[in-house]
């Protein structure tokens, strides 16, 4: 991936020297705006005009040798982003969204002008503080300048665009607190970009050993504990579910596996990620119609090892296990078949009733062995799960089934400060009678209506009574929600969710 350098200084700085620099204005006439160190002529007299109001999102450009300003700025272009009123913004979550999507368009203002290197003046925002200003500026520009170029070779050749090189914030106070934030939103936006790309890469770039690959690496590099389970250890252990998938496949399943531990005593978080690199339905095949976006199918295990990427980055002070069960979803000769029976590491059997819903299968043999294996205090799954959840919810929100009213409002809270909302579906008990089956213990669907909560109600059967939470992202892994940091695509969800919930880890309360 790409590397942008990112460096804070105090203003006043010597010379300002960017091809765009942006300044910050807030939606008051007459009010001093959000920057005391401010082309205050110019602004006002658009303000004036009519030209401009500083409503959020809204935007001004200068051009220096028009305007007045100062000796040391040396700047091409001068921009002016209004801020809204964000500081009577009553909502947190929703003024954090807010930086963030002023950031991406400080990005693709970049893009426009193809402006390589950009200094950010930033603004005082009461309400929410220095380090969390730089925090959500510093995301949002990273996310929004985020580009998928591997294998566009002449494009590449021809100097396109490859966006921003160099991001300076410029600041009169707090150095040290926004320096913080800065690396926060670094920590966490480059993680998201990698689960992107990953997401972007089709069946044949990113296998079940490219996850090994990446897991080793990120292992290597943050000093966390690596096991990839092979063929012949789910053999020996018995996870027929996952075994049962990949039979049709001519590239071997792994289950990867990265421990996070800190030095202090502390919680464990497992968290699972389906990791179906294509899922062509196997005998039940899919439509020919779309079934390339089933490289996608990944997305759930690129959010779980992206988050390993900022734990290891991070080191928080509590404990973090990621599971991927990878594979892919195809028809070969040895496939199984609609009607078979399989047994999951648990022991629980299960009838195959679609080849099609693969992802619960392999879910829970991942679910079962990481309960077993780490028991950890709780765990959350996320998954590409059900078409059922983009019929329900759309690009908007993803789904939330858990077993734990604590552990639901914390994802919900982590969810809402990321931008990536979640709403909680119920299960209960007559849904899991819907995957009763007549010859198995659980058959592998419940028919027509409900399908996300039935999918959601056959993975509780391998999580016994451990707080769980399961995500169903199928709706938003791809053309979530479109805004400036978001774009077309894969959106890299679940990373920043999980890096608010393990930031913000509260011993107990999950019971
Ligand atoms: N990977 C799909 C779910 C999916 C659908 C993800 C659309 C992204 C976009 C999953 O494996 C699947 O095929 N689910 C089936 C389940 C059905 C056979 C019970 C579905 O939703 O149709
Ligand atoms: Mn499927
Ligand atoms: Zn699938």
């Amino acid at each position: 991936m790409k590397t942008t350098r990112l460096t804070v200084t105090k203003r006043p700085v010597e010379t300002i020297d960017a091809d765009l620099l942006v300044y910050c204005a807030a939606e008051e006439k007459n009010k001093a705006p959000l920057c005391d160190h401010f082309i205050k002529d110019p602004v006002e007299k658009a303000f004036n005009l009519e030209d401009f109001s500083g409503k959020a999102e809204e935007q001004l450009m200068f051009y220096p040798s028009s305007v007045n300003v100062e000796e040391n700025i040396k700047a091409r272009r001068i921009l002016v982003m209004g801020m809204g009123k964000i500081e009577k913004e009553k909502k947190i979550s929703k003024a954090f969204d807010l930086l963030r999507k002023i950031g991406g368009n400080m990005a693709k203002a970049c893009e426009k002008t193809k402006a390589k290197t950009i200094t950010v003046c930033l603004p005082a925002i009461q309400t929410l503080g220095p380090e969390k200003t730089a925090e959500c500026f510093a995301e949002g520009m990273l996310l929004g300048d985020y580009r998928f170029l591997k294998y566009k070779e002449i494009s590449k050749k021809k100097d396109d665009y490859a966006g921003l090189k160099m991001i300076r914030f410029a600041c009169t106070k707090a150095v040290n607190s926004t320096r913080k934030g800065v690396k926060k939103g670094v920590v966490a936006a480059q993680a998201a970009c990698e689960a992107r790309d990953m997401a972007n890469e089709p069946g044949n770039g990113w296998t079940s050993k490219e996850f090994a690959d990446y897991a080793k690496t990120l292992a290597r590099t943050h000093g966390l504990a690596y096991t990839c389970l092979e063929k012949k250890d789910m053999k020996k252990l018995g996870m027929g579910g996952i075994l049962a998938v990949n039979q049709g496949s001519a590239i071997p399943p792994r289950m990867v596996i990265l421990e996070y531990k800190p030095e202090k005593k502390s919680d464990t978080i497992l968290l699972v990620g389906k990791g179906i690199t294509f899922d062509s339905g196997g005998i039940s095949i899919k439509p020919s119609s779309g079934m390339e976006e089933m490289k996608y199918d990944m997305c759930g295990g690129a959010a779980v090892l992206a988050t390993m990427q900022a734990v290891g980055e991070e080191k928080p002070s509590v404990g973090v296990v990621a599971i991927i069960p990878a594979t892919d979803n195809m028809s070969g000769s040895s496939a199984v078949r609609p009607g078979d029976i399989i047994r999951h590491f648990n022991g629980v059997t299960s009838e195959i009733v679609n080849t099609d819903a693969e992802g619960r299968m392999i879910l829970a043999d991942a679910l079962a062995y990481g309960i077993k294996t780490f028991t950890p205090d709780c765990v959350v799954d996320i998954a590409t799960l059900t078409g059922a959840v983009v019929v329900g919810l759309g690009h908007h929100y993803s789904g939330l089934m858990s077993n734990n009213d604590e552990l639901t409002d914390r994802l919900i809270c982590a969810g809402k400060d990321a931008g990536e909302p979640l709403w909680r579906l119920p299960l209960t008990k007559e849904y899991k009678k819907q995957i009763e089956s007549k010859v198995a213990d659980i058959k592998n669907v419940g028919g027509r209506w409900g399908g996300t909560i039935t999918a959601s109600a056959y993975l509780s059967n391998f999580v016994d009574k451990t707080p769980w939470a399961h995500l169903d992202i199928a709706g938003t892994a791809w053309d979530f929600t479109e805004k400036s940091y978001i774009p077309k695509g894969p959106s890299g969800i679940g990373v920043r969710t999980f890096l608010n919930l393990i930031r913000d880890w509260k011993k107990g309360g999950l019971t």
